[in-house]
């Protein structure tokens, strides 16, 4: 698709069919701000975030109509290019309800969400400070890298002076298909990843397993959701060395096909049992079996990550991974499902969780009026 409506009922970049690169930014509001610099800066976000996606640059002069006396109002390098299916996603992490010494800055604390608090900590977690958090974010999504970057960079430079980037992630190649009219893309271990996701044409399934519904929670989160991320390493160059029948085994997956190991093809229902049957079976520590519904009293989250590359590290290995998003109604789905893998996934031995976030994400935006205003009424 060309362009995504930037209005509705819900934010976009959610079930939105996912796109190939993602900037993803979380930002600190800067000390001293107020709840009136915090309003005006989701007014200015939203105006902005509505021009972007529709392809057009941003302010009433744009990038290169402007006086000669100011600097342009839009940094420029997204000119000429389509909207390139650019969602933009608003997310409000803990801290701007209420900041790790207590302090309630925005006069927000009493509208917080109970479930809005930092993830409890996992086995093996072994999480950056420096890329975790954030009191904001913005997940920038499109089929154009120069259309991500342009949105979040012109997005932080209105920021300046209320809010700074605190951590980001650039990503590429989408590691979830979140609608079936989409070819399962794979991730860096190289398997199809996001074969049973929550797709948008499941009827029912995103009001159910993504949504936060009506009298859930305080009335200004209706119709949002909760947004989770972890940046996690994979280990590739053990990975690369481990024996094609280990890597199946693990993921409880073919490479080639995706289908479970139970039989099939990539849409089989896996099948889970293990006394009676005779070649590959979906062992108990396959990450498929641990992280299906059937292990987590039926939860379901919608997956929306995107793998990276950051160069490499100093021992000149690729620093790679899978920036892991997902969408869910409760943070709760995430963290049963989580909780299972920490303590039991084979993955484990291949995987390092070294940043975490969690984000309420407001309701959909209506024309007129702006992103979270619903919080602030
Ligand atoms: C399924 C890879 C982390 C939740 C899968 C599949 C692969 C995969 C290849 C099978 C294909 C599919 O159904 O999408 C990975 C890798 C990870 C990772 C490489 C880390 C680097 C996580 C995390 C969670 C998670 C952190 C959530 C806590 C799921 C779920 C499924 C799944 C819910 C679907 C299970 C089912 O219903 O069959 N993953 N995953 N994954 N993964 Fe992960």
């Amino acid at each position: 698709a060309g362009a995504y409506a930037f209005y509705g009922t819900h934010q976009a970049g959610i079930v939105t069919p996912a796109q190939d690169r993602l900037h993803f930014a979380a930002f600190d509001m800067s000390p001293g701000s107020s709840r009136d610099d915090l309003i005006e800066l989701l007014k200015d976000w939203t105006v902005a975030s509505a021009a972007m996606t529709a392809g057009r640059d941003i302010g009433d002069f744009g990038a290169a109509g402007g006086p000669y006396d100011a600097p342009p109002e839009d940094t420029g390098e997204a000119l000429g290019l389509p909207a390139s299916g650019l969602t933009i996603t608003v997310g409000f992490g803990p801290t701007l309800f209420q900041a790790t010494d207590g302090t309630d800055r925005f006069g927000l604390a009493h509208n917080r969400p109970a479930e809005l608090t930092t993830l409890p900590h996992f086995p093996g977690d072994l999480l950056e400070e420096a890329r975790s958090g954030g009191d904001l974010c913005i997940q920038a999504c499109a089929n154009d890298p120069q259309v991500a970057v342009h949105a979040i960079r012109n997005l932080s430079r209105i920021a300046f002076g209320r809010a700074a980037i605190r951590w980001s992630q650039l990503g590429f190649g989408r590691t979830s298909s979140t609608s079936t009219s989409q070819a399962t893309a794979r991730n860096l271990f190289g398997f199809k990843d996001g074969t049973a996701n929550v797709m948008a044409e499941e009827p029912g399934a995103a009001a159910e397993h993504v949504w936060v519904q009506p009298g859930e929670g305080p009335a200004w989160l209706a119709g949002g959701s909760y947004l989770v991320a972890r940046r996690i390493r994979m280990t590739i160059e053990t990975w690369d060395r481990s024996i094609l029948s280990e890597q199946e085994a693990v993921i409880g997956r073919t490479k080639g096909e995706g289908a479970p190991l139970s039989g099939g093809t990539e849409f089989t229902e896996p099948d889970f049992a293990l006394a009676g049957r005779s070649g590959p079976l979906i062992g108990p520590h396959a990450h498929m079996r641990l992280a299906h519904p059937d292990q987590n009293h039926g939860i379901r989250l919608l997956r929306r990550g995107y793998n990276f590359v950051d160069g490499n590290d100093e021992l000149g290995r690729l620093a790679a991974g899978l920036f892991f998003i997902s969408f869910q109604r409760s943070p709760e789905q995430f963290i049963t499902v989580q909780q299972n893998l920490a303590g039991h996934d084979a993955l484990n031995e291949y995987i390092r969780h070294v940043g975490s976030a969690l984000f309420a994400v407001p309701p959909g935006v209506r024309p007129g009026s702006f992103l979270g205003a619903p919080l602030f009424a």
